[in-house]
């Protein structure tokens, strides 16, 4: 079978060169630094600022929205495409912010790999674990990054223990380094017994200096720290912590890497590790968990849809993953949730600002189309031979406020807001007949998305709205038998989230404990993300 002018073999070989990850870590760690360093080192910019612009650089192109700018945090996702040696990478971008990690689920569904910063000095932080899990949760492998080596922190054996104590990963580092932290030399290749001296070069901003020698070569250079570093590889060996591909992709282990992000020390190591062991474009399992072979006809599913990042592009993007096939811009696709066509005419790749117009993509490529409003986030699109993707959950929300329009006459305008902005998954909205249309509830998992919702209804929309905060903080999944049970009881409310789900809303846990004491046969159960 072929599709238009590639032939399944022409598929799987782009299907295979293809590395589709997301940097994530707990803010701060050095993401957007990161993120940076590999696109220099894959020579996709000239120099590192292009992309991240803090310090006086270029203006920060992920920052388009003032809230954005203004809290220096990353919202929107896109991602960026580049080659190195004969990969191609698809660096997908996920918000920083802890309140915006459903955000962050959404995109982690689109991605195969994962590389996670912790930063040497403060170990594992809070969404450094909720991370970790949610890896954990679907699956995906996970390349660890040491970050900022060169700055004084922990010790580099401690963190192993850390990391394995708190994860239940085995770590396996791969290279390990030179000079503690703080005294950031080089890195010793556990896999060729090499030493890698790092070189500091004018701020960062050009490719670091790295030259190889032997281990005889290093007692030389270094002396005593390179002996640390050997006797400490050894030990590691002696702990079994050596790299095993299997127990990586089947997220039992951690390959482990030292790096400076900010000095570019260890990315070039890092994008080898990309391309030697993150896992290439693969079959991917439909609801039905009927694999969907890379060289069917094409297939892909939203993992994102967004609006109004830009002023000068007020339009909606939903990115896709591509799974299967050959993306080709002005094919007919079949949108599997209506059965209805959807024309690609406009596709895009995009990071920040920069928009790129995409012709084609193949699987593990990240496309966004525009003014694609009949897409939601979990959709699925196909040619040919249908297919549909498992949805994308949902998490529980843990914030609840009414929101109600100012000004009556814009009703219509609120309407649209709020509709959109529940497509987009920015907030989930909750209704019921008590409080009618005008006033429903919205629900977050981090109170940051109700400001982004405001703004957005506000400047967007133009539909300037007035927030109330509600004494819930815990949802439970219920059905219609035991609605008028929870009627009768205090402090507890029952409503509708737009994708059909019957949720019960409690002040907390004890109050909820206080109803399944009294009602034991009710239905409450945890919206768990699976
Ligand atoms: P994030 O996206 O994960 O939030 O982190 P980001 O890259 O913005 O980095 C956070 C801060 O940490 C930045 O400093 C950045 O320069 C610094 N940083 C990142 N990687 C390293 C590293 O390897 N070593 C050291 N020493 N610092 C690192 P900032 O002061 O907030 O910004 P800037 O003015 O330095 O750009």
């Amino acid at each position: 079978m072929t599709s238009g002018q590639y032939s399944d073999k022409d598929i799987r070989t782009q299907a295979d060169r293809r590395r589709t990850f997301a940097v994530i870590s707990h803010p701060d760690a050095g993401k957007s630094t990161t993120t940076e360093a590999l696109a220099l080192h894959a020579r996709a910019i000239g120099k590192a600022g292009a992309t991240h612009g803090k310090a006086g650089r270029r203006a920060t192109v992920s920052d388009w929205m003032k809230m954005e700018q203004d809290r220096g945090i990353s919202i929107s996702s896109a991602a960026l495409q580049f080659e190195y040696r004969d990969a191609v990478f698809n660096l997908v971008d996920t918000p920083g912010h802890a309140d915006f990690s459903e955000d962050t689920y959404r995109v982690l569904s689109a991605v195969d790999c994962a590389v996670m910063l912790i930063d040497a000095a403060k170990g594992l932080e809070a969404q450094t674990m909720k991370l970790f899990e949610v890896c954990a949760h679907r699956g995906i492998p996970i390349i660890t990054v040491i970050n900022k080596w060169d700055r004084a922190g922990l010790d580099a054996l401690e963190l192993m223990d850390e990391v394995q104590e708190r994860t239940g990963l085995l770590p396996t580092p791969l290279t390990w380094p030179v000079g503690q932290s703080g005294d950031f030399r080089g890195v010793l290749d556990r896999l060729t017994g090499d030493y890698t001296k790092y070189d500091r070069t004018d701020a960062g901003a050009n490719i670091a200096g790295e030259e190889t020698y032997s281990a005889d070569k290093a007692i030389e250079l270094e002396g005593d720290a390179w002996q640390t570093a050997a006797d400490e590889s050894d030990l590691l060996d002696m702990e079994d912590q050596n790299h095993d591909q299997e127990t990586f992709l089947a997220g039992k282990s951690t390959p482990v890497m030292f790096a400076s992000a900010v000095l570019n020390f260890g990315i070039h190591k890092l994008l080898d590790m990309l391309v030697d062991l993150a896992p290439a474009a693969e079959a991917r399992l439909d609801k039905d968990d009927e694999p969907r072979d890379v060289a069917d006809p094409f297939s892909g599913f939203v993992f994102k849809v967004q609006a109004g990042m830009d002023s000068n592009h007020r339009d909606r993007l939903a990115y896709i993953r591509v799974c299967s096939g050959v993306f080709e811009r002005g094919s007919v696709l079949t949108h599997a949730a209506t059965g209805k066509p959807f024309a690609t005419k406009y596709a895009q790749q995009v990071f920040g600002r920069d928009r790129d117009v995409v012709d084609e993509a193949f699987p593990g490529d990240v496309v966004g189309l525009v003014n694609a409003s009949a897409l939601r986030v979990g959709d699925s699109l196909y040619l040919d031979k249908k297919v549909e993707f498992p949805g994308i959950p949902t998490f529980s929300p843990e914030h609840f406020m009414v929101i109600r329009a100012k000004d009556s006459s814009k009703y219509k305008q609120f309407r649209r807001g709020i509709e959109q902005l529940d497509h987009e998954g920015v907030i989930q909205v909750l209704r019921s007949d008590l409080r009618g249309d005008q006033a429903p509830v919205l629900g977050a998992v981090g109170p940051m998305q109700f400001e982004v919702a405001e703004d957005r209804m506000n400047n967007e929309f133009h539909a300037p709205c007035s927030l109330e905060r509600l004494n819930f903080s815990l949802a439970r999944r219920t059905t219609p038998e035991c609605v008028p049970t929870l009627a009768r009881e205090r402090s507890v409310e029952v409503l509708h989230r737009s994708d059909g789900e019957l949720l019960a809303l409690f002040s907390d846990r004890w109050r909820l404990q206080g109803v399944q004491k009294n009602h034991p046969d009710l239905v409450l159960e945890p919206l768990v993300v699976s």
